[in-house]
């Protein structure tokens, strides 16, 4: 198997905003207690992916899992081009992220918790909509969406009424089926299965594995689901602060930490011995 995507030492900051921004924003500044978004004459900056290095091979499944604001999001959002690393090299499919966007936009495909719809239009219309995007034309394009939603639980029904109608859920199920429309090399998952009820979410996994396992389709995904996470993940990567702090199998990652109360550990232990750490240590001096 030859990789698919390598992320080298990539660097992606943010700005904070600063007084001034909040000067012109509001009639106040937001109390922010001593936090690290005081000026102190220079421009705070958040650090949202920090020197961050891995590879995945094809027809992986590569999970990255990690606290609230540990990076996961915007390293899917640098790999899919729609943010520019500050340094380090992404390639996908040996192509450059920065250098050949185009070239890597027509292997992917992204899903995303706040994937937008045309709300008036039906899962249909906004289906054709993005088939066309990609170029795809032909008569049997409304076969294969009929198809790809049936078989993520939508009824007929629901696939030609509008958006605006449908619970969370049911559109998070129509951005998925989207992204597969395209039939991308690369799919980057990102929280795919978040507000989905049990039966849904398995409705997901399936079609997850079904594209890996049929179409050899690589998968990056990210959940806050462990039991998906272990049950779907060739290998995990633990994000926290913007560093991976742990990469390898769910397996071999479970035998990482002690036993809780003499049990085998639990992925849910490993995350939560190996993330977090730093900011119980900053709150700690706050309050010494
Ligand atoms: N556009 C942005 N502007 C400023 N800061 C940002 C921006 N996007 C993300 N950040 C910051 O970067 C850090 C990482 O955010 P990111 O969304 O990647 O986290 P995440 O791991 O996806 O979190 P979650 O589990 O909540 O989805 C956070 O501190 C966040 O506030
Ligand atoms: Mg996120």
């Amino acid at each position: 198997m030859s990789n698919a995507v390598v992320v080298n030492e990539v660097l992606k900051k943010f700005g904070k905003p600063t007084d001034q921004t909040w000067r012109r924003l509001l009639p106040y500044k937001p109390n922010t207690n001593g936090s690290k978004s005081q000026d102190n004459g220079r421009k705070p900056i958040v650090l949202a992916v920090n020197r961050v290095s891995f590879d995945m091979l094809e027809g992986e499944i590569f999970g990255v899992l990690g606290p609230n604001g540990g990076g996961k999001s915007t390293l899917i959002r640098l790999i899919s081009t729609l943010l520019l690393p500050d340094a380090g090299t992404i390639t996908v499919f040996d192509r450059d992220v920065v250098r050949q966007p185009r070239q890597v936009q027509w292997m992917i495909n992204r899903v995303s918790v706040e994937a937008s719809f045309f709300k008036k239009l039906s899962p249909m219309e906004n289906l054709l909509y993005g088939a066309r995007l990609y170029g795809m034309a032909g008569g049997d394009i409304r076969s294969k969406v009929i198809e790809i939603l049936t078989r993520l639980g939508l009824d007929k029904r629901a696939i030609l009424n509008p958006m605006e109608e449908m619970s969370r859920g049911m559109q998070q199920k129509v951005a998925v089926a989207r992204a597969l429309l395209s039939r991308p090399r690369l799919l980057l998952l990102d929280e795919p299965t978040t507000g989905l009820d049990p039966r849904s979410k398995r409705e997901v996994q399936a079609v997850v594995r079904e594209l890996r396992e049929e179409h050899g389709v690589t998968i990056l995904l990210t959940t806050h689901d462990m039991t998906e996470a272990e049950t779907l993940c060739d290998r995990i990567a633990i994000m926290d602060q913007g560093s991976i702090v742990a990469m390898n199998t769910p397996e071999k990652l479970c035998t990482m930490v002690p036993s809780p109360n003499g049990h085998k550990p639990t992925l849910e232990d490993v995350f939560l011995e190996l993330t977090g750490k730093s900011l119980v240590a900053d709150e700690e001096k706050e309050v010494a």
